[in-house]
C-alpha cells in the first residue's frame, strides 16, 4: 500500500496547479466590484473540500461574503479538529510595484508570487490537500474534521463571528487548527502562541460649516485637517507610548518563562531592521525588546487621512472636514470595547477648539493567547518537529485573526496556529509570495498533526 508521502509526491503537480487556479481568482473582499470573484473563490474552496472527500459541503450565505463548510465525521471515538482559513485577499495597490501581475501566479526561485499566495490561499489549500492525500493514502482520516473557510477575514467581517456564536453544536470540536501565520524563519518550525487583537476606527473631524478660502478666512476659521492632526499627535508621545488615559491598565505582562524563551531565539535586530522592515531605525516603546513590542505590547496607528485638497497643484482652502483611519492592536487582557470608549472620551476631551471629532467603530477583535500545555498545541509542535527535523519555536505574532477569539469564547477550544508562511512573504504588500516547498511541507505537517492526534486517543 502506498504511504502518505508516496501519495503526496504523486499528487504534487496537480496540487500546485490547483493552487495556481485558486490564486488566479481576484477575491479582494474590501472592493465591491470584486463580489463576483468572491463568489468564484467560495465556489472553488467548496469544490476543493469535495475533492478532499469532505461531506455536508455547503456555501453558507448571509449578510456578507459566503462561508464555506465541510466535514468528515467517520472516525468514531477519535478527536474532532476544526480547521479554518480564508479565501479572501487584500487589495493589490500599489500595482506598479509588482514584478509580475498579482493574479497571474508566477514561480521564481521556488516561490509562487501572487496576491493571497501566503495569506491565506496557499496555506488553507495546504490543509485541504493534507486531508485529500490522507484520504487517498488510507481511505479515511485519522480524526474527525470540520472545515470552515471565510471570505471576510481581511475586512473584519461579522459573518463568521455570528455563525460561530449560533452554531456551537455543529462546530463542536476538541481543538482548532489554523494555518494563517508565518514561521519565525525558513526551516524553523513555528507555533504562534499569541495574536494581537484590534480596535479599528474612523475619526471624523468637522470644523466650519463649509470649506473656506484660506486667504479670506485664514487666521479666524478652524481647519478640520489640522485639528485632527493636532488631536492625533496628542495620542502618542515621541517614545511610542500611547497617552490615552487607561490604555495600558489591563495589559498583562508576559510570564518570565515566556520572556526567557524569546531571549533564546536567535535574533539579529540590525538585520531585521534592514531586511524585513527596510527603515533607517526601529521605533516603539523604549525598554521593551522587539519581540515584546510586536507580541506583548499594544499599538496605536494611523492608516490614512483623507480630507481637504489632495489633487495635483495647489488649491487654497481651509477644509471643513477630515477623517482618519485609526487602529490599536491589543494584547491580553485589554478589552476592545473599553479601548474604544477610552478613544472616544479622549477625542471628545482633546479635540482643539472649533473642531468636533466623532470616533466610529469599524471592527474589533480580542487578543488571544494559546494554552501551550494543551495536548493539541504540544502535538502540533511534535508534528512540526518530526516533519521539519528541527525544534519547534513558540512565538507570538503581532497580527490578528479575529475568529481565533470566537473559537475560544463560543466553542471553548484552543487554536493551534501552525503557519507555513515565511517572514519575507510580503503579506498585504506588492510581490506577495509563498514558498512551494512550504506548501508541500505544510501538507505533510498538517497530515502528521492529524495522525498524531488520532493516535493519542488510542493509547
Ligand atoms: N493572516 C493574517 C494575520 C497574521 C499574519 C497573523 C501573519 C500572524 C502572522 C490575517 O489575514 C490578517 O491580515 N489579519 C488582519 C485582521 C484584521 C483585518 C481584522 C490584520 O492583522 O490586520
Ligand atoms: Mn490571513
Ligand atoms: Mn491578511
Amino acid at each position: 500500500m502506498p504511504s502518505f508521502s508516496d501519495i503526496a509526491n504523486l499528487l504534487r503537480p496537480r496540487f500546485e496547479d490547483e493552487l495556481f487556479d485558486f490564486l488566479r481568482i481576484p477575491s479582494i473582499s474590501t472592493l465591491p466590484e470584486h463580489k463576483p470573484d468572491i463568489a468564484r473563490a467560495a465556489e472553488f474552496a467548496k469544490q476543493q473540500l469535495l475533492v478532499a472527500g469532505l461531506e455536508a459541503v455547503e456555501l453558507i450565505e448571509g449578510s456578507g461574503h459566503p462561508l464555506v463548510y465541510g466535514e468528515w465525521l467517520g472516525a468514531a471515538g477519535k478527536p474532532t479538529v476544526l480547521l479554518y482559513g480564508h479565501y479572501d485577499v487584500q487589495p493589490v495597490d500599489p500595482l506598479d510595484q509588482w514584478d509580475s501581475p498579482p493574479f497571474e501566479p508566477t514561480v521564481r526561485d521556488g516561490q509562487v508570487y501572487a496576491r493571497g499566495a501566503s495569506d491565506d490561499k496557499g496555506q488553507v489549500l495546504a490543509n485541504i490537500k493534507a486531508l485529500e492525500a490522507l484520504r487517498q493514502a488510507h481511505g479515511e482520516l485519522p480524526v474527525n474534521v470540520k472545515f470552515l473557510i471565510e471570505g471576510e477575514e481581511e475586512v473584519g467581517g461579522e459573518m463568521i463571528a455570528s455563525y460561530v456564536a449560533t452554531n456551537k453544536e455543529r462546530l463542536a470540536a476538541d481543538a482548532a487548527l489554523v494555518s494563517d501565520t508565518a514561521m519565525y524563519a525558513a526551516e524553523t518550525p513555528t507555533i504562534c502562541t499569541g495574536l494581537r487583537g484590534m480596535v479599528y476606527t474612523e475619526w471624523l473631524a468637522t470644523g466650519a460649516e463649509r470649506d473656506l478660502h484660506s486667504g479670506l478666512f485664514g487666521g479666524v476659521a478652524p481647519n478640520a485637517v489640522f485639528g485632527l492632526v493636532e488631536l492625533l499627535a496628542k495620542c502618542k508621545d515621541a517614545s511610542g507610548r500611547v497617552l490615552i488615559p487607561g490604555f495600558y491598565d489591563r495589559v498583562r505582562e508576559p510570564s518570565s518563562a515566556e520572556k526567557a524563551s524569546w531571549e533564546r531565539i536567535p535574533f539579529d535586530e540590525d538585520k531585521y531592521r534592514r531586511t524585513e522592515v527596510g527603515a533607517s531605525t526601529l521605533t516603539g516603546e523604549s525598554g521593551y525588546s522587539v519581540f515584546e513590542r510586536l507580541g506583548a505590547r499594544p499599538t496605536f496607528e494611523v492608516h490614512g487621512i483623507p480630507g481637504g485638497f489632495t489633487g495635483p497643484g495647489a488649491k487654497t482652502v481651509i477644509p471643513a472636514s477630515a477623517a482618519a483611519k485609526v487602529s490599536a492592536r491589543l494584547v491580553p487582557d485589554q478589552d476592545p470595547e473599553e479601548i474604544l470608549s477610552l478613544m472616544q472620551d479622549f477625542a471628545a476631551a482633546n479635540a482643539p477648539a472649533g473642531i468636533e471629532v466623532e470616533v466610529r467603530l469599524i471592527h474589533t477583535a480580542p487578543a488571544t493567547l494559546a494554552p501551550t500545555d494543551h495536548p493539541a498545541i504540544s502535538t502540533a509542535a511534535r508534528a512540526l518537529e518530526e516533519v521539519w527535523g528541527s525544534e519547534t519555536v513558540f512565538i507570538r505574532s503581532g497580527g490578528s485573526i479575529p475568529v481565533v477569539g470566537d473559537f475560544q469564547e463560543h466553542l471553548g477550544i484552543p487554536t493551534a496556529l501552525m503557519g507555513y508562511g515565511l517572514p519575507d512573504d510580503a503579506l498585504h504588500a506588492p510581490n506577495e509570495k509563498f514558498s512551494l516547498r512550504n506548501f508541500h511541507m505544510g501538507i505533510a505537517s498538517t497530515a502528521r498533526f492529524l495522525e498524531l492526534l488520532g493516535q493519542a486517543e488510542r493509547n
